[in-house]
């Protein structure tokens, strides 16, 4: 049998990784293949319904689940792990924008990161959820001085998963249709959905789309306002579509991407397109299939899609303006 895969997972009692952590265990990260080691990391107050949820996840007797490790110490829930997948932080309220989280959840990266460069298996890949989480991944980063920079990345799949959905709808196809839904910057408000490399069945989204006014204006806006738009809904923020996001995410991470094909994902920038070294902005990427993955170069911008760019952009060098004493 193949060796166990360990991925540590922090927030491990909250809302995403209920819907996280069956997932993992029952196989849709790492193929049906692959026997897995949960490393659940929660902070002291929530070990107990971290208890509870283990009771479940033992419940469900998965045949890959090789061993659960539950804990409050980031040493023992960082050991050897192969994947990081740091979700725990707060979430926003409403009225709240992800940036406003960056004092509260800003600081719990600084010893993350440094835990998982002292503890984590040299293979170890990143993925950070917690918001503002391309801020968090730059925090994280930066205190892991001997893991290679590119293992650190932010999610920004469930942006392209809901840009796809909204244009398939809008265009009556099936999601499936729809590919190379790339996304630009900062997981915030500020996020480009860059319809215009996007296709359907294969043709420009503005040659099936008539509506070019929809394109620029209630599209792009729907996406980068689709979690607080839930948060009004649901009175919580998105769980199970940030959940399968990850999947997507770090699934894709370990997958050849079809030919002609990329995904959106934060990492660290360098340089491409003229973005800031170093920030960790989306990019669309291609993946190995071996946990290394390349920025998509030569793709074409007009001056509409460079201004939206910059604009996320310096919203991201605001964010580290903010957090420049946690970067040392
Ligand atoms: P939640 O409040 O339900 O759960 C968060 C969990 O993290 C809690 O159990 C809490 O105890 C734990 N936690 C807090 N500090 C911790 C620490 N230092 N170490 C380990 N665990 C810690 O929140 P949620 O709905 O699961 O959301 C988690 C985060 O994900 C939030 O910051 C949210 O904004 C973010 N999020 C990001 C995306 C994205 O697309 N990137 C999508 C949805 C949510
Ligand atoms: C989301 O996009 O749903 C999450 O980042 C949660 C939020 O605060 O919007």
């Amino acid at each position: 049998m193949t060796k166990p895969v360990r991925v540590a997972v922090t927030g491990a009692a909250g809302s995403i990784d209920y819907s996280l952590l069956f997932r993992i265990a029952s196989g849709d990260l790492l193929g049906k293949d692959t026997p897995v080691i949960l490393q659940l990391i929660e902070i002291t107050p929530a070990l107990q319904a971290l208890e509870g949820v283990a009771m479940e996840i033992n419940d469900c007797a998965f045949p890959l689940l090789q061993d659960m490790v539950l804990t409050d110490d980031l040493k023992t829930g960082f050991d050897g792990a192969n994947i990081a997948l740091l979700v725990g932080g707060m979430p926003r309220k409403q009225g709240m924008e992800r940036a406003d989280l960056i004092k509260a959840n800003g600081p719990i990266f600084t010893g993350q990161g440094k835990a998982i460069n002292d503890n984590a298996a040299d293979d170890v890949r990143v993925a950070v959820v917690a918001n503002p989480c391309n801020t968090n991944a730059l925090i994280a980063m930066h205190s892991a001085p001997d893991v290679p920079n590119e293992r650190f990345t932010a999610m920004t799949r469930l942006d392209e998963n809901r840009a796809k959905s909204q244009l398939a709808a809008k265009a009556g196809v099936p999601v499936s249709a729809v590919k190379n839904m790339g996304i630009w910057g900062n997981h915030s408000n500020t996020m480009y959905p860059d319809f215009f490399n996007a296709t359907i069945q294969g043709k420009p989204v503005t040659e099936v789309i008539d509506d070019h006014e929809w394109l620029k204006g209630d599209f792009i806006s729907t996406v980068q306002q689709r979690g607080a738009a839930i948060i009004k809904a649901r009175g919580s923020s998105s769980a199970a579509s940030a959940a399968n996001a990850l999947i997507d995410h770090v699934r894709d991470w370990f997958t050849v991407t079809p030919e002609g094909e990329y995904h959106a994902m934060a990492v660290p920038s360098d340089g491409s397109y003229g973005i800031e070294e170093g920030l960790i902005y989306s990019f669309p990427v291609r993946c190995d299939g071996k946990g290394g993955y390349e920025i998509v170069q030569g793709i074409e911008l007009n001056d509409f899609s460079r201004e939206k760019m910059k604009v996320t952009e310096k919203q991201l060098l605001e964010e580290r303006a903010v957090v420049a004493d946690l970067l040392k």
